[in-house]
């Protein structure tokens, strides 16, 4: 006999959840160094530009065809689209899932050990910020062993189910994040010379932009909101059919935003004033804060904290990709929780062995790229983007606007979707990636 499927307890642990998955390493660590790899304020507004006329469109497509099917990612395709290869989209999202995992948690095991590292001194005033960061990830022990940690405690929650274990570690680390950032930011912006990162961070010079950042911030936008891989479509699977989606999404997309903007105000100005390379790549983050910890009265403590919080958002965040590959083998083979679990928990572990290693202890290049970079190319230019075009014609051809809007306005809240969306999910959003994925990988490839 199979469980009956779970059911968010409440409202509110939707929006937490699916918040919790939104809200992690992408918000911080990998806008901030996008961002600063791309020149700055004019990605920014693209970025802007999508997460409004994309991002939060895709939410509610997402949202809505999970509730609708109350299904896993391949699963939602299938009852949808009986007899189809639709179901091939949602098997692209657990592909995804697997790849973006394998990676996310060797970052997470970044995050953690950060956490001692701030605690042991090794961060104080002074410290070569630089070469700790360089050190650490391309030593070959320590970021496989903290990879190992995180991806135990992932799957463990995993195993204990969707509700019991993502709910409640969410709300109190949401707020809390909230708080530090902010004291981050005052921080930041009030150190010498911190007016040069804000005018990078605001000031928009349009001539920096390429075909190719603007695919990168098509695939940031998809990677910060969850997007794009049936992520969505599973957590909304666990929505009761009264629960709202056009308001939760609005909830998701802004507080995921906002989150990220306000990273950009804590790290860019300080990033001047402490005399760091806003494009040093994937390090930013790890090596700006830090510095910006040495500079504040009790720093010790705001680091250690800061980058507890960071981990247990990467957390909510690495279950939920985790949960889309468990979910589809609990649905579709009858595979227990736990079997599916410790399975993929295990080979996502292994997956991430050789990302870690090719960051400097072994050299290993695909595509002329390191294999950590080539992962995270081929979710961003890829896998992402292109889950996201397919789900849009899904939702906007194939089972049609009419049908996805009325299932979206069903039992809403206070926003309706109107003929607006249509225009938006059948052709705005996937013109648009369509033509931003071709010029930016011609972009990348000439
Ligand atoms: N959104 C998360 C972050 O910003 C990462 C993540 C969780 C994700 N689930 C996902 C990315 C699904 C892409 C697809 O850190």
């Amino acid at each position: 006999m199979k469980a009956p499927r779970e059911l968010w307890t409440s409202k509110v642990a939707f929006i937490l959840a699916a918040a919790g998955s939104a809200v992690g390493l992408g918000n911080i660590w990998r806008f901030s160094y996008v961002v600063g790899t791309n020149g700055g304020a004019a990605f920014v507004i693209i970025y802007l530009i999508v997460i409004a006329i994309i991002g939060y469109p895709m939410m509610v497509t997402e949202v809505t065809l999970g509730r609708k099917a109350h299904k896993n990612a391949i699963g939602t395709f299938k009852a949808l689209a009986p007899n189809t290869p639709w179901w091939i989209v949602g098997a692209l999202g657990v592909l995804a899932g697997f790849v973006i995992l394998s990676f996310y948690s060797v970052v997470a095991g970044w995050a953690v050990s950060y956490f001692f590292k701030t605690i042991g001194g090794s961060l104080g005033a002074g410290a070569d910020f630089g070469g700790v960061f360089v050190g650490h990830i391309s030593s070959a022990w320590t970021p496989i062993l903290w990879h190992a940690v995180f991806m135990a405690v992932t799957l463990g929650i995993i195993a204990a189910g969707v509700v019991k274990g993502i709910s409640r570690s969410v709300r109190i680390l949401m707020p809390a994040l909230f708080v530090l950032l902010i004291i981050l930011v005052l921080r930041s912006i009030t150190l010498p010379g911190a007016g040069a990162g804000i005018a990078f961070y605001l000031r928009p010079n349009f001539s920096d932009l390429t075909w190719q950042s603007i695919l990168g911030a098509v695939g940031q936008a998809f990677f910060t909101l969850s997007l794009g891989m049936g992520c969505m479509i599973t957590y909304g699977s666990y929505l009761s059919d009264k629960d709202d989606v056009p308001d939760n999404a609005a909830w998701i997309v802004g507080l995921d935003t906002a989150v990220a903007i306000i990273a950009g105000f804590a790290i860019f100005p300080a990033v001047f004033a402490l005399g760091f390379d806003p494009g040093a790549g994937a390090g930013l983050a790890f090596i700006t804060l830090p510095a910006v910890f040495a500079e504040l009265p009790a720093g010790v403590l705001f680091g250690a904290v800061f980058f507890l919080l960071l981990s247990v958002a990467a957390l909510t965040s690495a279950i939920s990709l985790l949960e889309v590959v468990v979910a589809w083998l609990i649905d579709e083979y009858n595979w227990t929780r736990t079997k599916a679990s410790v399975i993929i928990g295990l080979l996502i572990f292994l997956l991430g062995i050789p990302a870690s290693l090719s960051l400097g202890a072994v050299s290993f290049n695909i595509a002329g790229m390191p294999f950590f970079d080539f992962l995270d190319f081929l979710q961003e230019s890829i896998l992402l983007p292109l889950g996201g075009l397919l789900t849009a014609v899904f939702a906007g051809h194939v089972w049609t606007a009419n049908k996805t809007r009325e299932a979206a306005n069903t039992n809403r809240g206070k926003i309706q979707l109107g003929s607006w969306y249509d225009v938006l999910i059948k052709y705005v959003v996937p013109i648009a990636i369509a033509v931003v994925m071709l010029f930016g990988l011609i972009d990348t490839f000439s």
